[in-house]
C-alpha cells in the first residue's frame, strides 16, 4: 500500500520537534510498493529532491522541505536462519529499533541489549551505525537489503560491504541517497555474552543477577537519567560525534587538562568526548534563543520550545567555534542537516 500526502507536517517525523512541512510525503508498506514508487519518481523527476527518513531522530530541518520525503512502513521480524549458537533475524526497515531490541531480549538472544532505548527505526540503524555503551549495531549486522533509487533494483550488502566505522557507513558516504534500506538481517547469539564495562553500567548492575533483562533495564535507566525525552523536549540525542585526535595532540591536552576523559582507539589515536569539551567551555545548560545545550549532557542540543532549525544550527556553530578555540579540536555534527 502507498500513502501520499501533500504539504504534510513533519512535526511527528523529527524528534527535534521542528514544525516544518514536506511538499510531498509518501509512506509504503512493501518492497514492491517502494520499487513502483521509485520507477514512477524517476519518470516524473520527483527523485531529484528526495529524502528517505526513519524515525527522524537524527535530522535537523533548516526549514520546509521542498521535495519528497519517503518513509518506510515495511514491518516484520522473522528468524531466517538458526544454528545451536546463533540466530539470524530479518527485520523490516520500518520497525521501531527498540521494539526489535525488546523482541531479542524476550527471546534470550544476545547482542542488541546495550543498544536499548535508542530512538529511531531499523533502516536508519544500519545507515547511522548506531552505538552506545561499548556496542555498535555493525557488530550484530549480517546483511542489509536495499533498493537502488535510480534503477529500483533490489540489492543486498554484507556487513563488510557496508564499510562501517564510528557513526559511519557507505550509505552516509559514497552511496549517500543512492539506496533505500528495506530490511536488515541481524545476527544474535543464543549463548550469554555480556558487555558491561562501559561507563557506569557495571555500577548500576551491582547486586543484581547478570541477565539480559537487567542489562536492558540498566541501559534504559542510565540513558533516561542523562538524555532528554524527545516527547518532552525536542532533541536528536548526541548532536556531535566524539572526535578522534592524534595521540601527540591528546598528550599535550592531557598535560593541561589531567582529568580529560578519553577512549583508546588505536596506538596512534584517541577519542575525546565532545560533551566533556562543550561542558568545559561552560555551555552546559546555556541557550542561544530557543535552542539550548542540555543541562545533564552537553553533547545534546535541545529545542527549548519553538526553536527553528536555523537557531539550532547557529547554536551548534557557536559551540563548535568555542571548542575549537579552547581545545584546538574540530567537532562535527552527527545529526544530518536537511535543507
Ligand atoms: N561528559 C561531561 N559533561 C557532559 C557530557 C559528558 O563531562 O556534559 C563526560 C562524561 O562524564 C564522560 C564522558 O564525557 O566522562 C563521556 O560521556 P558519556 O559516557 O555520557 O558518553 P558520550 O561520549 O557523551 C556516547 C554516544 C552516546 C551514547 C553514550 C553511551 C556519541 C556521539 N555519543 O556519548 O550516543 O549513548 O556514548 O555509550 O558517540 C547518540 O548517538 O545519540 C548517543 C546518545
Amino acid at each position: 500500500m502507498i500513502h501520499r500526502y501533500n504539504d504534510h507536517s513533519l512535526l511527528a517525523h523529527n524528534t527535534f520537534g521542528m514544525n516544518v512541512k514536506a511538499k510531498s510525503f509518501i509512506e509504503y508498506t512493501t518492497v514492491d510498493d517502494l520499487k513502483e514508487l521509485l520507477v514512477e519518481m524517476a519518470r516524473t523527476g520527483e527523485n531529484q529532491k528526495m529524502l528517505s527518513i526513519g524515525g527522524g531522530s537524527n535530522l535537523l530541518f533548516a526549514g520546509d522541505f521542498q521535495g519528497t520525503v519517503l518513509h518506510s512502513l515495511i514491518k516484520g521480524m522473522e528468524v531466517c536462519r538458526e544454528t545451536d549458537e546463533t540466530v539470524w533475524v530479518r527485520v523490516g526497515a520500518g520497525e521501531v529499533w527498540d521494539d526489535f531490541v525488546a523482541y531479542s531480549v524476550s527471546h534470550q538472544w544476545y547482542g542488541a541489549e546495550n543498544l536499548s532505548a535508542i530512538p529511531g527505526e531499523v533502516g536508519a540503524s544500519a545507515i547511522q551505525n548506531i552505538g552506545a555503551y561499548g556496542a555498535e549495531v555493525k557488530d550484530i549486522i549480517s546483511q542489509v537489503e536495499a533498493v537502488e533509487v535510480e534503477t529500483a533494483q533490489i540489492c543486498s550488502f554484507n556487513v563488510g560491504e557496508c564499510k562501517y566505522a564510528y557513526r559511519q557507513s557507505i550509505f552516509k558516504k559514497e552511496l549517500k541517497g543512492k539506496y533505500i534500506v528495506t530490511h536488515v538481517i541481524y545476527k544474535l547469539s543464543k549463548n550469554p555474552v555480556f558487555h558491561i564495562d562501559y561507563g557506569n553500567l557495571k555500577a548500576v548492575l551491582e547486586g543484581k543477577p547478570l541477565t539480559l533483562e537487567n542489562v536492558r533495564n540498566a541501559v534504559c535507566a542510565v540513558r533516561s537519567s542523562k538524555l532528554p525525552d524527545p516527547k518532552v523536549m525536542g532533541n536528536a540525542g548526541s548532536f556531535f560525534m566524539n572526535p578522534v585526535v592524534p595521540r601527540e595532540q591528546f598528550l599535550k591536552l592531557q598535560a593541561e587538562y589531567p582529568s580529560m576523559p578519553h577512549y583508546e582507539v588505536d596506538e596512534n589515536s584517541v577519542k575525546i568526548p565532545a560533551g566533556w569539551m562543550i561542558d568545559q567551555c561552560g555551555w552546559k545548560g546555556r541557550a542561544l534563543g530557543k535552542a539550548g545545550v542540555h543541562d545533564k549532557q552537553a553533547l545534546v542540543l535541545v529545542n527549548l520550545g519553538g526553536a527553528t532549525g536555523q537557531e539550532v544550527m547557529q547554536l551548534a556553530y557557536t559551540v563548535q567555534q568555542d571548542v575549537k578555540q579552547k581545545f584546538g579540536i574540530d567537532i562535527f555534527p552527527e545529526v544530518n542537516y536537511i535543507d
